[in-house]
């Protein structure tokens, strides 16, 4: 029989997680929000309306309890956890890329036991995270005698589990923070810059999408070393200079952006001996110089 659930915070992740596990068999005891009509309607989402609750201590009919609320909160839901009557051998699960799993454990944890499962996924609202996490990877780390079960969560939620070390994770999720949020901020900048030519931002984004999702399909096809296109990489520094000075009008972070990533780029086409030595050279004086 599967296991049943509570889960406290249905937001994006949340709502994903309580949908995914109910279609995967288990029984949701508790979906908990502070508003009663979230409540309701991450229920109703998830496919059990009758489990929509806005006590916190309904969670304790399960011995499976999931934190889905922002990284800044877990520590305050985690202390209101440890004042209730938790079953014995509970496993509490939240599921931030930075926090440690053992953010929600007491000093004294007796049988309680917490793991952190973070799918390396974005997910902008639960309609996209149930397209999304399936077939993605999920990091699992926390105590040694749960991951196995944190493992087979992963697995009943459509994921690829992958085990991390608590030491590793910050820097691990900065690594998840530069690709996905900031492949948003950097497609902000385009648009930014196509408005700065006399596009509406309607415009730009729409002139802009088919680039973004070409990109993204050379990326995931051919791999970072070799998808790189464009000035840098054909070493055109004419190109680049002019680049470089229509900018200067444009607001300080968006010549900044062209500059690092600029950086960034001459060290993909060097290393793969698109462009020569002397070219890389005058290419990086160029984007350094202000
Ligand atoms: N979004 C992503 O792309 C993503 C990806 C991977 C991992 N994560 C992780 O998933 C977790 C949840 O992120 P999210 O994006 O799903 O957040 P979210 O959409 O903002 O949802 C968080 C939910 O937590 C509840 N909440 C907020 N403050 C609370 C408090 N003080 N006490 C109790 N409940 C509170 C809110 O529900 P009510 O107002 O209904 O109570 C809210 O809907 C975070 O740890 C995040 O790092 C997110």
């Amino acid at each position: 029989m599967r296991q049943r659930f509570a889960l406290i915070g249905p937001g994006r992740v949340g709502q994903t997680v309580a949908r995914l596990l109910v279609e995967a068999g288990y029984r949701p005891a508790a979906i908990v929000s502070r508003d009663p009509e979230r409540a309701r309607q991450a229920a109703r989402f998830a496919g059990r309306l009758k489990a929509a609750a806005t006590d916190l201590k309904k969670v304790t009919d399960a011995k499976l309890i999931l934190v889905t609320v922002p990284d800044d909160h877990l520590r305050q839901v985690a202390e209101k956890l440890h004042r209730l009557p938790l079953k014995p051998g509970t496993l509490l699960v939240h599921f931030s890329g930075y926090h440690p799993a053992a953010i929600l454990l007491p000093d004294d944890p007796g049988e309680l036991r917490a793991l952190a499962i973070h799918p390396l996924q974005t997910f902008a609202d639960a309609v996209m995270g149930v397209q999304n996490l399936p077939g993605s990877p999920c990091s699992v780390e926390g105590s040694e005698d749960a991951l196995p079960q944190g493992e087979k969560l992963v697995r009943d939620l459509g994921g690829r589990p992958f085990r991390l070390r608590s030491e590793q994770k910050t820097l691990y999720h900065a690594a998840a923070c530069v690709l996905s949020n900031y492949l948003v901020a950097n497609t902000h900048a385009a648009c930014d810059m196509l408005a700065a030519c006399g596009f509406s931002r309607d415009e730009a984004f729409d002139l802009l999408k088919p680039l973004l999702t070409g990109t993204l399909r050379s990326l995931t096809t051919l791999g970072p070393d070799l998808a790189l296109t464009g000035p840098i990489a054909r070493g055109d520094v004419r190109t680049v200079t002019a680049h470089l000075d229509a900018m200067r009008p444009l607001p300080d972070e968006l010549q900044q952006i062209y500059r690092v990533l600029g950086r960034k780029a001459v060290q993909i086409a060097r290393q793969r001996g698109s462009i020569s030595k002397k070219t890389a050279t005058q290419l990086l004086k160029l984007l350094d110089d202000k």
